[in-house]
C-alpha cells in the first residue's frame, strides 16, 4: 500500500507531484507529504489526512520554486500513506530524512527487520515510529561518496518488501530507486522522467513505461536510466512498454464517484473482452495463453487463488468449471494458501486472479506454485504488473484503470475472461455439446445489454437504499453459483458503508445465522431462475417467518408473498447469472454508502492495492 511518485524535469514540479499523488490515493490516504530539492537543500512538507489537506497547506516557498528557471532540473518526491508502522501523524508521514537532511525518501512496503537495524544505528536520531525512517538512516550510514553504492549496500541488509525513491543533496540531479516485492514504474517523457507506484500517476504526461523487476535498483536522470539488479553485477536492459490507457480514463467523467463510473463501465468492459476473443463460434486466447493444446488437454485439476473480490470471482469460477469442464477445482484465499501445506499435483493449472497484479499474498502464492513446476495463469488488469510478468501466461481483463477501492468492473471483467476461458477449454477438451457451448456463448453475448438495462433505471435501488441505510446489519443469501455473489454483495456493503453484512449459503443459514434474524434485519436473497430456485424459496420462507425484511433479486414471473421488495432482472442462463446479479448489489451498496455520506472511493482503513501481507 502507499503511493509514491518522483519527478525530474522542468515542469511545475509541485503540480506534477500532487496530481500524481491524487491518482495514487487509492493506495492509502491517511497522510501525505512532498519533498523537493532547492539550492541543494531539502524542502519538505507533510500533513495528516488526504492529499488536498497537504496541497492546501503547502508553504509559499514551494510555490516560488515550482517552475524551472535557467534550464535547471527540478527534482522531487511525494507520498500518500496507508499506515503500517506508526499511527497517521505528521512525524510518521513520508518523506523521511536522515540526521543531516542530506537524503530524503518515500517508501511503499514493510522493512521487516527495522528494529534490528535501528538498534545498530545507535548514533542516529530518529523522529518517527516508521520502518521507513530506518532505511534512510541506513543509507546515510552507508554513504561513502556514492549515493548509488549506499543504496546498494543498504538494500543488502533490509528484509521485507520495498519500493522506494530517494533524492539527495549530494547528487541533486538524480532520482535513486529500488524495488523488491512492491511495484515501481518509470515513466519516460521528453526531457523529463517520472517514477511511481502505478502508471495512473504518470498518464497525463506519458504512456511509455519501464516496469521495474524484483530486486532492481538504480538511477534516473533527466536523459538516462540505469537499472541494476541485486542478483547480478551487469547493467540491466529493461524494455519500454506502451500502455494504451489515457489520463481521461482515470478521471470521474461527470460521475460523483469513481465507483459509480466503474459500475457503469461494465457493459463496455464485457463487450471489449468478448470482441477481443470471440470470432464467430471460436474463442481465441492465442496471444495470451501460451500453453499448447496438448498441455491444456492434460489438465486434471484447477487451482484458483485470489484475495478480496478477486477471491469471490474465483469461487464463481469453481462452480462454473466443475459444471462445464468436469474437473475438480480448488479455490483458496492467497493468505491462507501460502501458509498451509497444499498438496500440488503436476497436472494442475493454477490460476491467480488479481486486478492490480501486485497483491503480496497472491504473488507469494504464485511463486510458491511456480517452484513446484505447475502451469500458472494470471488474470490481471495491469499490463506489466508483477503477476503479469511472473505467471507463465496472463489473461488481460481490459477494464482500464480501476480507481474506486471497492472493485466492481474488475470483478465482472475477471468473470467474463474466465467464462470465455472455460468455454475455450471445454471446446478443446470436447466436453460440452456443441449446442450447450453455443447456448452459453449466446447468453454471454447478451449480458452487456442486460446490464445496460439494469443501469438504465436505478431509481428503485435508490429507494431501497433510502429505506435501509440506517440498518446496522444485513444478511445476503444465495445458493449454488450465486453464493459467491452473496459474499460479494455483503463485501461491497461493508467496505464502503461500514454496515455489518454477512454473505451466507442460504441452505447453511439454519446452522447459525438464522439466530440473528428479527424484524430489523434486512435479508438480501438471490432468487433468480435456476435449478435451486425452489430450495431458495424454502430458505426465503424460513427467513420471512422470523419477520425479516426480504429484498429479492428475481426475474419476471417469479412471485412470492414472502418477498417484500423485488429487484427484477433480465433472465439469463443460471450459470451466467452471477455476472448480472452482482450489478444491483454493487448499486445497492453504493447508494446506501452515498446516503450515509461515506467516502466511497477511499473507505477508511482500506487500500486498493495490498502490497504488504
Ligand atoms: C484490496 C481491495 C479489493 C481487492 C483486493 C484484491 O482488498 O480493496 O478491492 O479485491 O485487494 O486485490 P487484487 O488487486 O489482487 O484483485
Amino acid at each position: 500500500m502507499c503511493g509514491i511518485i518522483g519527478y525530474i524535469g522542468r515542469r511545475n514540479i509541485v503540480e506534477v507531484l500532487i496530481s500524481g499523488l491524487k491518482s495514487l490515493e487509492y493506495r492509502g490516504y491517511d497522510s501525505s507529504g512532498i519533498a523537493v530539492l532547492k539550492n541543494k537543500k531539502i524542502l519538505r512538507h507533510r500533513t495528516v489526512g488526504k492529499v488536498v489537506q497537504m496541497e492546501s497547506t503547502i508553504p509559499a516557498e514551494f510555490h516560488h520554486f515550482v517552475v524551472s528557471k535557467n534550464e535547471e532540473n527540478l527534482v522531487g518526491i511525494a507520498h500518500t500513506r496507508w499506515a503500517t508502522h506508526g499511527k497517521p501523524s505528521e512525524e510518521n508521514a513520508h518523506p523521511h530524512t536522515d540526521c543531516k537532511q542530506k537524503f530524503v525518501i518515500v517508501h511503499n512496503g514493510i522493512i521487516e527487520n527495522f528494529i534490528e537495524i535501528k538498534n545498530k544505528l545507535t548514533k542516529h536520531k530518529f523522529s518517527s515510529e516508521t520502518d521507513t525512517e530506518v532505511l534512510v538512516h541506513l543509507i546515510e550510514e552507508k554513504y561513502k561518496g556514492s549515493v548509488l553504492d549506499a543504496v546498494k549496500e543498504a538494500i543488502k541488509l533490509v528484509h521485507g518488501s520495498f519500493a522506494f525513491v530517494l533524492i539527495s543533496t549530494y547528487e541533486p540531479d538524480k532520482l535513486f530507486f529500488a524495488r523488491k516485492d512492491s511495484p515501481l514504474i518509470i515513466g519516460l517523457g521528453e526531457n523529463e522522467k517520472f517514477i511511481a507506484s502505478d502508471v495512473t500517476a504518470m498518464l497525463k504526461y506519458t504512456n511509455k513505461f519501464i516496469f521495474l523487476e524484483n530486486d532492481d535498483y538504480g538511477i534516473v536522470t533527466i536523459d538516462d536510466i540505469k537499472v541494476y539488479n541485486t542478483k547480478t553485477t551487469a547493467l540491466q536492459n529493461r524494455n519500454v512498454a506502451v500502455v494504451n490507457w489515457t489520463a481521461q480514463m482515470a478521471e470521474k467523467a461527470g460521475f460523483k464517484h469513481f465507483m459509480l463510473k466503474e459500475i457503469y463501465e461494465q457493459p463496455q468492459v464485457l463487450r471489449e473482452n468478448i470482441t477481443a476473443r470471440v470470432f464467430g463460434e471460436d474463442i481465441v486466447f492465442n496471444d495470451e495463453v501460451k500453453f499448447s493444446s496438448a498441455q491444456l488437454k492434460k489438465i486434471k485439476k484447477i487451482l484458483i487463488i485470489g484475495c478480496g473480490t478477486s477471491y469471490h470471482a474465483a469461487l464463481v469460477i469453481k462452480y462454473l468449471y466443475e459444471q462445464i469442464l468436469k474437473i475438480p477445482v480448488e479455490v483458496d484465499i492467497a493468505s491462507e494458501f501460502r501458509y498451509r501445506e497444499p498438496v500440488l499435483s503436476k497436472d494442475t493449472l493454477a490460476i491467480f486472479i488479481s486486478q492490480s497484479g501486485e497483491t503480496a499474498d497472491t504473488l507469494a502464492s504464485l511463486r510458491m506454485v511456480k517452484e513446484n513446476k505447475i502451469l500458472t495463469l494470471g488474470v490481471c488488469n495491469v499490463i506489466g504488473s508483477s503477476l503479469y510478468r511472473e505467471a507463465d501466461s496472463t489473461i488481460y481483463i481490459r477494464c482500464g484503470p480501476e480507481i474506486g477501492v471497492a472493485s466492481t468492473k474488475a470483478f465482472t471483467g475477471q468473470l467474463i475472461c474466465l467464462y470465455l476461458f472455460g468455454l475455450y477449454l471445454a471446446k478443446l477438451k470436447s466436453i460440452l455439446s456443441e449446442q450447450r457451448y453455443q447456448e452459453l456463448l449466446n447468453s454471454l453475448y447478451k449480458v452487456p445489454s442486460y446490464i445496460e438495462h439494469i443501469l438504465a433505471d436505478t431509481s428503485y435501488i435508490k429507494q431501497l437504499a433510502e429505506m435501509f441505510y440506517m440498518k446496522k446489519d444485513f444478511l445476503y443469501l444465495a445458493r449454488g453459483i450465486n453464493y459467491p455473489i452473496a459474499l460479494e454483495g455483503a463485501l461491497k456493503l461493508k467496505e464502503i458503508s461500514y454496515i455489518h453484512a454477512e454473505g451466507y449459503p442460504a441452505g447453511e443459514m439454519k446452522h447459525g445465522p438464522i439466530a440473528l434474524i428479527d424484524k430489523d434485519m434486512p435479508v438480501v436473497i438471490i432468487a433468480t431462475k435456476g435449478s435451486l430456485l425452489q430450495k431458495v424459496f424454502s430458505n426465503l420462507e424460513e427467513v420471512k417467518s422470523r419477520d425479516a425484511k426480504v429484498i429479492a433479486l428475481t426475474n419476471y414471473g417469479i412471485e412470492s408473498k414472502s418477498i417484500d421488495y423485488k429487484i427484477v432482472l433480465p433472465e439469463t442462463d443460471e450459470i451466467i447469472s452471477p455476472i448480472l446479479n452482482v450489478v444491483p448489489l454493487q448499486l445497492l451498496a453504493y447508494y446506501i454508502a452515498d446516503r450515509l455520506g461515506c467516502e466511497i472511493d477511499q473507505p477508511r482503513n482500506l487500500a486498493k492495492s495490498v502490497t504488504v501481507e
